[in-house]
């Protein structure tokens, strides 16, 4: 078997064996297979699609491609959370303390930026010594001990999914409906989930721009999650305008934290709140969403969900005090407000343009082994609805390099759309699939 016949037989739409895609993965990891063949192969998939068994079949593939980790014994039963990837997307940082402070024990390896969309981890290491690389049995010793782990993807759970991941990221491949769920699916299945909520966006800052795209995505991966005996459920949320007003890795852990301490904005603390409550569902803690809800509400309230979150930045190393007092986080050179040019309805707050400014600003990367800028992005200060007077604060651009700053102003200025006419604000969920 070759490697460049199994790129030509995708690029010429035909279906490949369980075998080509074992003998695909396998040599991936091993160093095999070369990077720029498994972009090639990427970006046919990425244009020709796969079928479900393909895709389940690339998914098995990455999950033993590595260990499976097994938390019998840790925790009574396994609950994870994924995000199909957003603009201002901090919901892990707030729900994993919420659901952990109401008695449902959660660990969770989380990924770094891809494309436009942020990444869990890059806003994680905003916070000084935080460590994201804890192997197995430092996972499970502090999942059992503290309740709370938030970390990297460990180097021997799908192995595959890390690497194909970062080469997505640089490739152009990360919109394809096949590889968006074979990585998330392997990456949950390997980290011993019994039951998975999975946060699929929809909308212009999100992989699936439609909402028929994100059922697709939805049903694939639930069909996925049964056959590997997992729970899954999908709540499918709004992404056309950035979640929240705080974009970029240490602004967003702000936003959390002050989210966590009974701020933050509506939307969301709403959406975190009914995340929490589908994890605390699943995980067995309450029994509708209406109680599991309120859990999260208290748990806000009094104080337990922020001090689970200092929990676990000190168990990872993390200087906790930039957490007491989040003015200690390193501001960028130039912070700039930037005025609404006209008074108006804000019709729309285009998330994927947000995104890419803040990647341009230095947040996320243009090659794989470049270093993100931990304090730059924007704040975005109206949600789409929000009537706007000329003259008011619209957004504040955070950025380390004056050229940079000045384009991504243009970019996210161009990003708000006014209306003469009352626009209706956004719904924050659309849709939900499975359990
Ligand atoms: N999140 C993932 O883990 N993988 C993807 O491919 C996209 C979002």
């Amino acid at each position: 078997m070759r490697a460049t016949d199994i790129i030509i037989k995708k690029r010429d739409h035909e279906e490949l064996t369980e075998e080509e895609i074992n003998f695909f993965v396998q040599g991936f990891v091993k160093g095999e297979i070369a990077d720029y063949q498994v972009s090639a192969w990427a970006m046919a998939v990425l244009l020709n699609g796969m079928t479900p068994r393909e895709t389940t079949d690339l998914t098995l593939a990455m999950v033993l491609s590595g260990r499976i980790l097994d938390l019998t014994g840790v925790v009574d039963i396994a609950v994870d959370k994924h995000s199909s990837g957003g603009v201002g997307d901090k919901t892990t940082l707030a729900v994993l303390p919420i659901v952990a402070a109401c008695g449902l024990p959660v660990g969770k390896m989380s990924g770094r930026g891809l494309g436009f969309s942020g990444g869990t981890l890059d806003k994680m290491e905003s916070i000084p010594g935080y460590r994201v690389n804890l192997n197995t049995d430092e996972f499970k010793k502090q999942l059992k001990e503290k309740g709370i782990v938030l970390t990297g993807q460990s180097l021997d759970l799908a192995p595959a999914d890390g690497k194909l991941y970062a080469l997505r990221d640089v490739t152009g491949t990360v919109p394809s409906i096949p590889l968006i769920a074979s990585s998330i699916m392997s990456k949950k299945i390997a980290a011993g989930a019994n039951a998975i909520v999975l946060d699929v966006k929809v909308g212009k800052g999100a992989f699936m721009e439609t909402l028929d795209d994100a059922r697709k995505l939805s049903d694939l991966m639930i069909q996925i999650g049964d056959l590997a005996g997992r729970q899954t459920i999908c709540l499918l949320s709004d992404m056309n305008q950035p979640l929240g007003h705080a974009v970029g890795n240490s602004l967003e852990v702000i936003e959390a934290i002050d989210t966590l301490k009974g701020g933050g904005p509506n939307d969301f603390r709403e959406h975190c709140l009914h995340v929490s409550a589908h994890m605390l569902i699943v995980g067995k803690r309450a029994n509708d969403l209406d109680t599991g809800r309120k859990m999260a509400e208290k748990a806000i309230a009094d104080g337990s969900a922020f001090e689970k979150f200092r929990v676990l930045v000190q168990a990872q190393g993390g200087d906790v005090s930039y957490v007491d007092d989040p003015d200690k986080f390193p501001r960028a050179k130039f912070v700039e407000v930037v005025n609404a040019p006209r008074s108006g309805w804000l019709a729309e707050v285009d998330a994927r343009s947000v995104g890419e400014a803040s990647v341009s600003l230095g947040a996320g990367r243009a090659q794989k082994s470049d270093p993100v800028d931990h304090a730059v992005g924007f704040v975005v200060h109206h949600k789409v609805g929000d009537k706007v007077e000329a003259g008011e604060p619209l957004f504040t651009v955070h950025a380390n390099d004056e050229a940079k700053q000045a384009e991504a102003r243009a970019q996210v200025l161009a990003a708000h759309v006014f209306s003469d006419a009352p626009a209706p604000p956004l719904l924050l969920f659309y849709d939900q699939k499975g359990a």
